[in-house]
């Protein structure tokens, strides 16, 4: 846990298809997020995660790389990515870029290798059974495509081979080989390769993709120990060889902290801290503290995110906290304007690492029922292109025909929301702004002061007190406020502090703090 930059960074999560066409074919590109970059920075934000920019079919959004060693056409040149990445660090902004080390395209030409008949140098790159009527229980396996005698595993569409990293127990030993094996080994170094090969580019780390999916029989997510061992290997080469590397995964379990990655996002899983605050609405009989009825539960939430703040803190990690990403449904429109500016601001005061994910910030929609394009079934929905402006597209793109259509009205444009003072644009930049001004949210202890079903959740981040009502209802909540404090960011009607409690306005947020 090497990089320094982390603490203090606040990330934008872009989708390259989706943010900016500067060719006009439809799709976004690299040129159009260099262009934008100074909207970027516009936001407070000082890092950047993006999608998958390889060369792909596109057969899960870019998720099977084909070539991991080229960028897609789709997005523009070699030039255009070095162009779109010294640009973002002129501006004082880091890139990570997503890593796939699981599996690949079944384009792939390793795979396409190691699918031949007789065998070569990558059959054992891929996991195989032996033979083509093995069916192996658990797993699902392809069978009938290649000339290969055997069936191989797949981790996630049926276009994406898992990669053989080995297995930690082993069940079927004339095919699984141990993750220690000299195959499995070489899927490190290949997977090590990779990773240079970008950082030598000018990445400033990854985010990777399903990290806890190496090791076959490896455990439940908590434990994982053969998949954790290569990650601590994978971590101890980048300490040495480029030690201010930023790896975050999406694993949504503290284990990742102890398997060396610096951050792990907190997913929407059932029943988890996140899904207990804002996303548990669509679960039968289930609801977040943020709904505005007041049926959610903050204590539920405030227990388990401390325990789990507590584990990730204990192994010298963070906790990645998302306003959304490109497979969960937009909190727009759950939630109104009014209610996101609560949402965010909590979900961005809370002890994490900040992402926010394109066009949050002007809070666009979930689109609901969209057809699905290039396997985003449900999630495309969370895919459509920002909306710059009411112009042609929402000024995205001057195609005839954008990739997936545009949504933007009046309101829910970048254009519209620069203009407006109290936009949800304009709110995110001073929520951002305000966090750089205090170095509480670059550390500092935390912990939960208050918290009893749906009643105004309160919480400490350093010397700060922070407030905030998900309902309708005015509430006084016991918890004493030292006397020099003053709100000192908002949003909605402050909250009043009393001799040993505080007044909570409906719908608001509030921080206290001293000087
Ligand atoms: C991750 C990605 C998702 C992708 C899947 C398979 O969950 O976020 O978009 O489809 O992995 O790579």
């Amino acid at each position: 846990m090497s990089s320094t930059w982390l603490k203090s960074a606040i990330f934008y999560e872009i989708y390259p298809n989706s943010f900016s066409d500067m060719n006009g074919d439809g799709y976004g590109d690299f040129a159009g997020i260099t262009e934008k970059l100074d909207y970027i920075k516009s936001l407070g934000v000082n890092a950047l995660w993006l999608n998958p920019h390889y060369d792909s079919p596109f057969m899960d959004g870019g998720y099977d790389v084909r070539d991991y060693f080229a960028v897609s056409p789709r997005f523009g040149s070699e030039a255009d990515f070095d162009e779109l990445i010294a640009a973002a660090h002129a501006r004082g902004i880091k890139v990570i870029l997503d890593l796939v080390p699981g599996h690949t395209s079944e384009q792939n030409a390793d795979f396409l290798k190691s699918a031949e008949a007789v065998r070569n140098e990558l059959s054992d790159r891929f996991i195989w059974t032996n033979g083509e009527w093995e069916f192996p229980q658990g797993f699902r396996a392809i069978s009938g495509r290649h000339d290969r005698k055997g069936n191989y595993i797949v981790n996630f569409f049926s276009t994406q081979p898992a990669l053989n990293y080995g297995f930690n127990r082993i069940d079927e030993p004339s095919w699984q080989m141990p993750y220690t094996s000299d195959a499995a080994m070489a899927t490190r170094e290949w997977l090590k390769s990779v990773m240079r090969f970008w950082l030598d580019r000018g990445a400033d780390g990854f985010r990777v993709d399903m990290a806890g999916s190496l090791v076959k029989n490896d455990g439940a997510d908590n434990e994982k120990p053969a998949t954790s061992e290569i990650w601590r290997d994978i971590r101890a080469m980048l300490d040495k060889e480029y030690p201010d590397t930023v790896l975050v995964s999406e694993w949504s379990d503290p284990q990742a902290i102890r398997a060396g990655f610096d951050a792990d996002f907190m997913l929407d899983h059932h029943g988890n801290p996140y899904n207990l605050l804002v996303r548990a609405e669509e679960r039968e009989g289930c609801y977040s503290y943020f709904d505005i009825a007041g049926r959610g539960d903050g204590k539920a939430f405030a227990d388990g995110f401390s325990a789990w703040y507590g584990e990730v803190k204990a192994a010298g990690g963070y906790i990645g906290l998302l306003s959304c990403n490109h497979d969960t449904p937009r909190l727009a429109p759950q939630y109104t304007a009014e209610q996101l500016k609560l949402v965010y601001a909590t979900l961005f005061t809370l002890p994490g690492v900040p992402f926010l994910y394109y066009g949050d910030e002007i809070g666009m929609r979930y689109i609901k029922d969209l057809p699905s394009v290039e396997c985003g079934f449900a999630r495309t929905g969370s895919r459509t292109p920002m909306q710059w402006s009411v112009e042609r597209n929402a000024g995205f793109s001057t195609a005839e025909q954008t990739f997936l259509p545009t949504f933007a009205d009046k309101q829910t444009n970048v254009a519209a929301q620069t203009k407006d003072k109290k936009s949800l644009l304009n709110f995110i930049r001073s929520l951002f702004e305000f966090r750089k001004t205090r170095k509480e949210f670059a550390g500092g202890d935390f912990e939960f002061l208050y918290a009893d079903g749906s009643k105004p959740l309160v919480y400490r981040r350093g010397e700060l007190i922070i407030v905030v009502n998900p309902t309708k209802s005015k509430c006084t909540v016991p918890v004493t406020v030292p006397p020099k404090f003053k709100p000192i960011f908002s949003a909605g009607k402050e909250a009043k502090a009393q001799k040993t409690s505080i007044a909570v306005q409906p719908l608001s947020f509030t921080v206290f703090g001293g000087k």
